[in-house]
């Protein structure tokens, strides 16, 4: 299906909260039309490699911590701080999300002259990742979090990054962010289905396909992160050899942690991005579990909720 086609499926008309964005449905799945073009030519030219780890995510449910912890894994023998890349680079720009920035020379330099395995990320549910990637054998590491908290993490963000109409006072109405989220009407959404995708291989190819939860790593992030280090194939030495002392796990916790990256200088202050555009800070806000209570209506939580029941049934999964 060319681009053109795909446009030609956008809603006619205006979708709340999305309303100065033109969005467009294929496979399923709704996408920025702006961004198709990329995303078009990451499914037909992206050559992966096995090495390669690639992160996927529905926005807002910890991408940017889990492209940390990786990358902080996979280097956490470069020791001295000044080699440490993320005090010079956003998350982002460190970790391109392939589906956005595919077409830029930034990420074509990098995927060519990267040697051995690179870590890159992808908002495309499993069943719209080029199918070189899903022959690749690559490690697929996945994360999601809870419906609500995503849905008000959204809205926060949205409501920094995005152009408003100019006569347009005050946030997003929240009204509208609930009703794009329960249709599914978002880029990247529907977020259940886009979630399900990765749930389900991840039960199919449990070596290949890893997949956490935003609430498992806040509540118990050094087992999370072990588990994550032996899936990379980089596992930290056992407790007891450390004489009960988790060194080296609390260390790439820390370096990853949200209080230390939102510290650095690249990160504060409002820093664009080269790659992304958007400002570095805004990937960086409080991380809480249950913040959607300072947000949602019970009526509004109860709609997410019962979607939630609804769209998970059979599968297994609780979020
Ligand atoms: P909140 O808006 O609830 O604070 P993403 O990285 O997918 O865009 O998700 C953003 C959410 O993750 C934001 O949640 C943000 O504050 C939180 N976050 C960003 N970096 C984090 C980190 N290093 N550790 C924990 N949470 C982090």
């Amino acid at each position: 299906m060319s681009i053109e086609e795909m446009k030609e499926l956008a809603p006619k008309k205006e979708v709340m909260f999305w309303n100065v964005h033109e969005i467009c449905q294929m496979e399923g799945f709704w996408f920025l039309a702006h961004l198709m073009e990329s995303m078009v030519a990451f499914r037909s030219d992206f050559q992966p490699r096995s090495e390669d780890v690639l992160i996927t995510s529905f926005p807002k449910t910890g991408t940017t911590w889990l492209m940390a912890l990786c990358h902080n894994i996979l280097h956490r023998h470069d020791n001295r701080e000044e080699d440490d890349i993320l005090t010079r680079m956003n998350l982002h720009e460190v970790v391109p999300t392939l589906d956005v920035f595919f077409l830029t020379d930034q990420v074509q330099n990098l995927l060519l002259n990267s040697g051995g395995g690179r870590l890159l990320h992808t908002h495309l549910p499993y069943t719209c990742l080029p199918e070189s990637v899903r022959n690749s054998g690559c490690k697929i590491v996945h994360v999601t979090r809870n419906p609500k908290d995503t849905l008000v993490s959204m809205w926060h963000f949205f409501n920094k990054v995005l152009k408003r109409d100019p006569t347009a006072t005050g946030p997003f109405p929240m009204e509208g962010a609930v009703e794009s989220f329960c249709t599914g009407v978002l880029p990247w959404g529907p977020f259940h289905e886009n979630v399900v995708s990765y749930w389900e291989e991840s039960k199919k190819r449990p070596d290949e396909v890893l997949f956490l939860k935003y609430e498992d790593m806040c509540r118990d992030p050094k087992k999370e992160v072990r588990k994550l280090a032996s899936f990379l194939g980089k596992p930290f030495p056992p407790t007891s050899v450390n004489g009960g002392v988790d060194e080296e796990v609390e260390k790439v916790l820390w370096r990853s942690s949200l209080g230390r990256l939102r510290e650095l200088e690249v990160n504060k202050n409002n820093v664009v991005s080269e790659l992304t555009q958007i400002s570095n800070s805004s990937y960086f806000r409080k991380g809480t579990v249950g913040d959607w209570k300072n947000y949602l209506t019970p009526q509004m939580a109860e709609r997410v909720d019962q979607l939630t029941q609804l769209k998970l049934q059979g599968t297994g999964l609780s979020l």
